[in-house]
C-alpha cells in the first residue's frame, strides 16, 4: 500500500516533463503548407494550427505526418489534455478540421511524400533511448 501512495506522488513529476524531446522523421520534413488554395475559414484554421502544435515539437511533424480521421481526431485530443498545451475546445476543433481538410486534398494524393504516425509503443522506445 505505501509503495502505490509513492507512485502516486511522483507521478505529477512526470506529467511535467511534457515538451517533446525526442526527434521524429517527420520532424526534418517541410515545416510550412501552401494553403493559398483552401477556403477562407480553413486557412484561418492553418493560423490557430501553427500557433498551437508549435509549442511543444516543430510543426514539421504534424505536417508531416499521415492519419486517418479518427486517429486525428484522438490526437489531437491528446495534444489538447498534456498539461499546459494552452489548446482550448473551439481551437482544438478548428485545428482537428483543418488536419482532416489537409489530409484529404494534399496527402492523400501523395502518400508517399508523408510519413506514418508511430505506435505508442515506437514512441515510448525512442524516449528510453
Ligand atoms: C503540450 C505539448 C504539446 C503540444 C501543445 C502539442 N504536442 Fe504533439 N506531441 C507532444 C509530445 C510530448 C509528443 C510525443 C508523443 C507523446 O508523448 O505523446 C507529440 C507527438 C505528436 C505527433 C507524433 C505522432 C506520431 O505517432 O508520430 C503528432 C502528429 C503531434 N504531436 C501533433 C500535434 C498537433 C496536431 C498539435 C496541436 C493540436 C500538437 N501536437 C500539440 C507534445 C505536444
Amino acid at each position: 500500500m505505501k509503495i502505490l501512495i509513492r507512485i502516486m506522488m511522483l507521478m505529477p513529476l512526470g506529467l511535467l516533463a511534457q515538451t517533446s524531446n525526442i526527434v521524429l522523421p517527420q520532424d526534418k520534413g517541410p515545416d510550412k503548407i501552401d494553403v493559398s488554395g483552401y477556403p477562407a475559414p480553413t486557412q484561418a484554421a492553418y493560423k490557430v494550427f501553427s500557433s498551437k502544435c508549435s509549442k511543444c515539437h516543430t510543426i514539421a511533424r504534424p505536417i508531416n505526418t499521415m492519419m486517418k480521421r479518427d486517429e486525428w481526431e484522438r490526437y489531437v485530443k491528446r495534444m489538447m489534455h498534456k498539461p499546459n498545451s494552452g489548446i482550448g475546445d473551439n481551437q482544438g476543433k478548428q485545428i482537428f478540421d483543418f488536419l482532416v481538410y489537409d489530409q484529404t486534398t494534399r496527402k492523400d494524393k501523395d502518400p508517399k511524400a508523408f510519413f506514418p504516425a508511430l505506435s505508442d509503443e515506437e514512441i515510448e522506445k525512442l524516449k528510453k533511448q
